[in-house]
C-alpha cells in the first residue's frame, strides 16, 4: 500500500499530495482517497511528477472519460492533450500575436472549462513542464470557489440571480479576440451556444448552490436589456475576485495539478509573454450531467426539505 500525504494549501481551496507518484496505474482505495479529497478541497496539487503526455492522460482516465478539443486542426498531435503554453510544439518561444498565445490571454478571464458544452467537464488536470521563474511577476493560475462566494452573496443578490441564465458561446473567443483564425462550419456547427442557470446546484453536496458564470464565453446574464446584463456580469466578475475566495496557484516544474471546475472558476494571470517561456499540459474529464439549477424539480423538493 503507498502511503502518501494530503494537506490544505489555503483556507479556501486546494490541497497538496505528497509521497504520490501517479505515473502508473493507482489502486481502487487510492484512487477512492484522492476522490474523497478532491470533493472536500476542490483543487489537488500532485508535486514532483514525471509524465509523459501518455501516462498524464493515463492517469486523467482514472477519473473518467476525457474530452476532446473542439478544434479539429488544433488536436493533431494527442486530441485528449491541450498544449496550454507560449512555446509551439516544436519548441520555439512564440511571438505575443500569435493566435497560440493570444489564446493563453483568453485563459486569464475568468472561467470554467468547457462551460460552453452541455455537458461541461467535470475537472481539468493541467502538468507544468516549463514554468516562470520562482521570482517573476504573474504567471500563476488563480481559482475562486464559487460554493463560497455563493454564500457570502447579499441576500437580496441571491434573490435577483435565482432564476438567471448565462448564454455560453465557444464562438465568443473570437469575438473578444479576434485575430484568432476562424472554425470551420463543421466546428462552428457541432458547438451551438448553450445557457446554464447563474446558480448552479450541486446533488453530490446535499443540493448545495454555487456560482456558475464565465467570462470567455459572454460577457453578459440574460434576461436583461444589453446594458443590465452587462452590469451585472462585470458586478460578479469583480465579485469573485476578491481575495478571500481565491488561491492562486505559483507553478512548480513538475505540478499535477487537478480542479474541480463544477464548484471552481480558475484564470491565468498575466506574465511577460516576451520574456517567459510557460508550457503546461492539460487535459479534461468530461462531466456526467447537465448543469442543474434551482428551478430543477430535484432541487425545487430538495429546496422545500432545507430552504436556503
Ligand atoms: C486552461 C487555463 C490557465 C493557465 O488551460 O484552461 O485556463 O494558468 N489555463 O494557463
Ligand atoms: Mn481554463
Amino acid at each position: 500500500m503507498s502511503v502518501f500525504n494530503i494537506s490544505p494549501v489555503s483556507e479556501t481551496l486546494g490541497a497538496e499530495v505528497l509521497g504520490l507518484d501517479v505515473s502508473k496505474a493507482l489502486n481502487s482505495e487510492t484512487i477512492a482517497t484522492l476522490r474523497n479529497a478532491f470533493q472536500d478541497y476542490h483543487l489537488l496539487c500532485f508535486r514532483d511528477q514525471d509524465l509523459s503526455d501518455e501516462q498524464l492522460t493515463a492517469f486523467s482516465t482514472q477519473f473518467g472519460p476525457l474530452e476532446i478539443f473542439p478544434e479539429e486542426d488544433m488536436t493533431k498531435n494527442a486530441v485528449e492533450v491541450y498544449h496550454v503554453a507560449n512555446v509551439s510544439m516544436e519548441g520555439d518561444h512564440l511571438p505575443e500575436d500569435d493566435p497560440r498565445v493570444v489564446y493563453q490571454r483568453n485563459n486569464g478571464r475568468w472561467h470554467t472549462d468547457s462551460s460552453y458544452r452541455y455537458i461541461p467537464s467535470l475537472a481539468s488536470i493541467m502538468y507544468g513542464i516549463e514554468v516562470l521563474p520562482h521570482n517573476a511577476e504573474g504567471g500563476e493560475t488563480g481559482f475562486s470557489n464559487m460554493l463560497l462566494a455563493y454564500q457570502s452573496l447579499p441576500e437580496d443578490m441571491k434573490t435577483r440571480i435565482t432564476h438567471l441564465h448565462q448564454v455560453h458561446s465557444y464562438g465568443e473567443i473570437r469575438r473578444l479576440e479576434p485575430s484568432i483564425p476562424p472554425m470551420s462550419d463543421h466546428e462552428r456547427n457541432s458547438l451551438p451556444p448553450v445557457t446554464h442557470p447563474v446558480v448552479r446546484v450541486h446533488p453530490d453536496r446535499d443540493y448545495q448552490r454555487s456560482l456558475y458564470f464565465t467570462s470567455n464565453t459572454s460577457l453578459e446574464i440574460g434576461g436583461f436589456t444589453h446594458e443590465e446584463g452587462k452590469e451585472l456580469h462585470k458586478w460578479l466578475v469583480d465579485y469573485v475576485g476578491k481575495e478571500e475566495f481565491c488561491y492562486f496557484h505559483r507553478w512548480r516544474q513538475n505540478d499535477l495539478v487537478m480542479w474541480d471546475n463544477r464548484v471552481l472558476l480558475h484564470r491565468a494571470m498575466e506574465y511577460d509573454f516576451t520574456k517567459y517561456r510557460r508550457v503546461l499540459r492539460r487535459t479534461t474529464v468530461g462531466g456526467d450531467t447537465p448543469v442543474m439549477g434551482p428551478y430543477w424539480p430535484e432541487a425545487i423538493k430538495a429546496a422545500e426539505k432545507t430552504p436556503g
